[in-house]
């Protein structure tokens, strides 16, 4: 091998090099066979390069790389020549040069691939999952490695300067409560019990500030087992940081010049200070939690000019105590009548009763409410306010929501997101904000009980102690927030409670009896007794930071080897039924026969 060792990667041939003999590892990308000439184009990790075979000056070697296919390891021994005027590939970075070869060797050969590397866009990507190895071959997939790489040691290195100690928590542990389900881990030595994995370091991370260590941050693996998206994973790594005798503003700045110098690092910049928003601002101007705020329009309240209208959908959802929304969207009101009942339904898939909507064209308005604003040719009164509230100009389409105050946000939010996307209306750029002061709990009206909105271990603000005495739950905020980019939530954190009284108060509030909490927090509730320093802290999900910072469409193409969306490892067929003598040791038994697999 040590002869045939590289002295100059693919993607670093250049003018500089012209003359010199150089010895090149790759794989074959291309073989175009002009007959007398023969390219072929070699590929690593740096880059391409064209080496020229020419049958008039080495017969021999001619005859060995004809023989090669796409995906054959094998090196080049020959002289960078400067290619000859008008031959240049301005393509290709290293187009000024070619590689005449004097020597070859073929390390290994390969099949046909099962899909071509170029066209893997147009490739099912379970077949390209199951192949993983030859899709990480692709150049984009290489660069978002790279990237992860370059980025998560430009943020280690940002928190050992500031002070940070990076400490590695256990993977097999108890039950950590984030709101999804749990992996499990049969124990061996005591059949009939389990370990979780973790769906975060929480716990754990509040008992390194309870034991002192001040500064803490962990490149985390987290396990949730949840319905997936775009943006989630079954295991993801977190950004996990704590920090204690700190206020929550030392947190933000410390976040936000860690984000910001960290992106800098790998050649983003983003422009500081991030905006802030309190949660309930997000939801009135945006009807999100985690606004896109690319997107230009927003939400107003409609509820004082509707009150005395004769729109009587209205007029009833606020007399039940909710409010009317409405938003308005430019270059929407030649929407059809089908793409309008396609919204509608979409609207009523998300538990809405309808979609009240008007759209200005030309002359006048169409929808169903039209005659309340515009009538025989001219505007009523109420027509005028709505145009003056919501400047409202031809060619819009405003849509309205009336009905309990967070539905009604949410609705209306949810086509600005989508139609902003869908009308090109997004602006360009990078915009990070922080969303403050969440509800501390939210009611799930389902279950119905109080849940936490972060988690239970999130401080109330202090303004709104009295709230518990006065029973009024939904009111209290949180000492909590979100990072968010254009759209996604990057990351959320808050102030601990680092009372034990307190810490027993909510969780009783959420529903955990006495022994219950002593049973699955009794670890950090003993530890509440012995000295505690007021902490807070946050986690950031890294994936979704490489994901936005790579413009990809799906966590997984920042993951080396990811599930697919349905959870699922087509590489190595995880998750798989065990031998009987695996589950006999375990003191196990599978009472339902293993589901029959997936498509894949
Ligand atoms: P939270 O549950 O909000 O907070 O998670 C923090 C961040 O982790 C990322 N994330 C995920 N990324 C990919 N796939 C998933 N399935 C997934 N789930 C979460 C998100 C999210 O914003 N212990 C608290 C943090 C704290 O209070 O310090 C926690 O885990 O980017």
């Amino acid at each position: 091998m040590k002869e045939w060792q590289r002295t100059l990667g693919c993607g670093e041939a250049s003018l500089a090099q012209v003359g010199q003999e150089v010895v090149l590892n790759g794989w074959v990308h291309r073989v175009r066979d002009h007959g007398q000439l023969l390219f072929v184009e070699l590929r690593d990790r740096t880059g391409r390069v064209q080496v020229v075979f020419d049958q008039g000056r080495f017969p021999e070697l001619h005859r060995e790389a004809r023989e090669w296919r796409s995906e054959y390891v094998v090196a080049v021994r020959g002289e960078v020549v400067r290619r000859l005027p008008g031959t240049e590939n301005p393509q290709l970075a290293t187009g000024q040069v070619e590689i005449h070869p004097d020597a070859v060797k073929v390390f290994s050969a390969s099949r046909p691939l099962p899909f071509e590397l170029e066209q893997a866009g147009k490739v099912d990507e379970i077949l390209r999952l199951r192949y993983r190895y030859l899709d990480l071959r692709r150049p984009e997939l290489q660069e978002n490695l790279r990237l992860r790489h370059q980025f998560t040691l430009a943020a280690r290195e940002w928190f050992s300067r500031h002070g940070f100690y990076e400490v590695t928590t256990p993977l097999l542990t108890r039950s950590t409560p984030e709101g999804a389900r749990d992996y499990l881990v049969p124990s061996r030595l005591e059949p009939g019990s389990f370990y979780a994995l973790p769906q975060s370091p929480q716990l754990f991370k509040q008992l390194l500030m309870v034991a002192g260590l001040e500064r803490y941050v962990q490149f985390a693996h987290c396990f949730r087992d949840e319905d997936l998206r775009a943006d989630r994973q079954p295991d993801f790594v977190q950004i996990d940081l704590e920090m204690s005798f700190v206020t929550q503003e030392d947190i933000l700045q410390t976040v936000e010049s860690m984000m910001a110098e960290t992106l800098e690092a790998v050649g983003r910049k983003v422009l500081r200070p991030f905006p802030r928003l309190t949660y309930r601002e997000a939801m009135e101007r945006f009807g999100s939690d985690k606004p896109d705020l690319r997107i230009p329009y927003e939400i107003q309240d409609v509820s004082a000019l509707m009150v005395e209208s004769e729109i009587n959908v209205f007029r009833g959802a606020l007399e039940k105590g909710g409010r009317v929304k409405a938003l308005a969207i430019p270059g929407a009101a030649s929407f059809s009548r089908k793409e309008m009942d396609q919204m509608e339904e979409e609207a009523k898939s998300m538990g809405a009763p309808g979609l009240a909507w008007v759209a200005w064209q030309g002359e006048g308005l169409k929808g169903p409410l039209a005659r309340f604003f515009f009538r025989e040719g001219a505007w009523t009164p109420l027509g005028e306010s709505l145009k003056d509230q919501l400047g409202f100009k031809e060619g819009s389409l405003v849509l309205f929501a009336a009905g309990p105050w967070q539905e009604a946000l949410e609705l209306l939010g949810h086509f600005r997101l989508q139609l902003g996307h869908r009308l090109g209306h997004a602006l360009a750029g990078d915009h990070l904000l922080w969303v403050l002061e969440f509800p501390l709990f939210s009611w799930d009206g389902e279950a119905g009980r109080w849940e936490a909105q972060h988690h239970p271990f999130t401080l109330f603000h202090p303004e709104d102690e009295s709230l518990f005495a006065e029973g009024r739950l939904g009111e209290i905020r949180a000492q909590s927030y979100d990072l968010v980019w254009n759209g996604f939530e990057l990351g959320s954190g808050s102030l601990r409670i680092y009372q034990r009284e307190w810490q027993e108060r909510v969780l009783e509030i959420l529903g955990f009896t006495p022994e219950e909490a002593q049973r699955r927090f009794g670890f950090l509730l003993d530890a509440f007794q012995y000295g505690v320093p007021p902490h807070g802290g946050m986690a950031l999900g890294l994936e979704r930071i490489l994901m936005l910072l790579v413009g990809a469409k799906s966590i997984r193409d920042v993951i080396a080897f990811p599930k697919s969306a349905s959870g699922t490892d087509p590489l190595t067929g995880a998750p798989a039924p065990v031998d009987p003598q695996q589950l006999r040791e375990l003191g196990l038994q599978i009472l339902l026969p293993p589901q029959a697999r997936r498509v894949q």
